[in-house]
């Protein structure tokens, strides 16, 4: 990491087009949990063209694989699809994947960047996370100089830290959290060296289901967490509460501030929050599941981690071995080897299963949006 800060502040970037190429707004990772919802945020506020960067062998397979999850994640916006544009490419790459003229024609076209791609993973170390999250950074934000477009840039709170100076590994557990932290210093070194461009940093904290469709992130923690307490019929005593923001509150969020004129945007906070205000008490959320017909009993934390322990011993529930993935201290995870369990999150992350449960669905509604 050391190595990555002293290269940022040598860094040169291309020189800033101040003319907006375009009005097209260009997203990344829009296969993506969060991406689904801000294309669907973006076609409903704006009447812009939309430019998807989806991973594909060629455009053909890149529209079909970005209508597919579209067409599951926010299918509310079906009506909009025509105004989608899906470019096959990998922001890993220099060039995104693109072949030149592909590259040129998109700098041309765009006026916005939502570079929401991302690794995410949470039990990668730095290193293997690096090219994804802080090389891919980088690249947008050239793209950014060279187009003339203003960048969001799609962080999270898992980045965020008081400390001044250095390094702050301390406040930065995972590999994940890291280098998300340097991708924000890769924007903050882009802004710095070019103080005309339009630029900001979006720290989203955690997502839940999206409201109108159900559909959940099926590899997050606290999702997997109460798939558990459903299978275990067991819900554990704990302090403390679900602070969970809609995705759909967040896309809305991210967008409405990005389509705003400069004027308005103007003054915000950067990095810019985009986080539930409160946190829904654990009790009100297991008294909603129980109203929905769910029988949760109440037990000790240890005693929800025996009853959890005890059917991965016996049981195949893949949602229960994923969530032991996150949790690699139990025991019984340790003992199944981590390969049994990281196969069950993999299988878990094709077919996603919706959250549905209308009544945690509507009181997650009522938790405060952002900004
Ligand atoms: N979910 C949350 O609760 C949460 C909370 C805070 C912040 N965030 C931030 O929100 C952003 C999106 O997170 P998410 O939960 O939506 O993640 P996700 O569901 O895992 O989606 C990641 C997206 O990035 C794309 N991607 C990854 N590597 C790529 C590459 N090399 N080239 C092109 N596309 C690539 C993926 O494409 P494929 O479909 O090809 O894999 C997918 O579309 C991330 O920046 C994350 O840090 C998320």
């Amino acid at each position: 990491m050391e190595q990555d800060v002293a290269a940022l502040s040598r860094r040169r970037f291309p020189v800033f087009t101040s003319e907006r190429g375009g009005t097209a707004s260009l997203v990344t990772g829009a296969t993506g949990f969060f991406g689904a919802a801000l294309v669907a945020a973006l076609l409903e506020r704006s009447a812009d063209e939309v430019v998807c960067l989806v991973r594909a062998p060629d455009e053909e397979r890149a529209r079909k694989r970005l209508l597919t999850h579209l067409d599951r994640h926010v299918p509310q916006v079906r009506g909009q699809f025509g105004r989608l544009t899906a470019l096959a490419g990998d922001v890993t790459d220099e060039h995104l994947g693109l072949s030149g003229a592909a590259l040129t024609a998109l700098t041309a076209r765009i006026g916005r960047i939502f570079h929401a791609a991302a690794d995410v993973n949470g039990s990668l170390p730095y290193a293997a996370l690096r090219a994804g999250n802080v090389r891919a950074t980088l690249h947008l934000c050239d793209l950014a100089a060279r187009s003339g477009a203003d960048l969001h840039h799609i962080s999270t709170t898992a980045a965020r830290t008081d400390a001044a100076d250095g390094i702050p590994l301390e406040h930065l557990p995972s590999g994940y959290a890291r280098s998300k932290w340097m991708a924000e210093q890769a924007v903050a070194a882009y802004r710095r060296s070019l103080p005309a461009a339009r630029v900001l940093i979006h720290q989203l904290g955690a997502l839940s289901a999206h409201t109108a469709s159900g559909v959940s992130n099926p590899a997050d923690f606290r999702w997997l967490f109460l798939r558990a307490c459903l299978d275990l019929r067991a819900a554990p005593l704990m302090e403390g509460g679900l602070c969970w923001l809609p995705v759909d509150c967040a896309a809305a969020a991210v967008a409405a501030v990005a389509l705003a004129p400069d004027a308005d945007a103007a003054g915000l906070p950067d990095p810019l929050p985009v986080t539930a205000t409160g946190a829904v008490p654990w009790h009100d959320v297991f008294s909603w599941l129980r109203q929905d017909g769910h029988r949760l009993g109440v037990v000790s934390p240890d005693g929800w981690w025996r009853r959890l322990d005890a059917r991965l011993r016996t049981g195949q529930d893949e949602h229960l071995l994923a969530l032991a993935a996150l949790a690699p201290a139990l025991p019984a995870a340790r003992a199944r080897g981590d390969a049994a369990v990281w196969r069950a999150l993999a299988a878990l992350a094709a077919p996603e299963t919706p959250f549905d449960r209308p009544r945690l669905r509507r009181s997650l509604r009522a938790l405060a949006c952002a900004p």
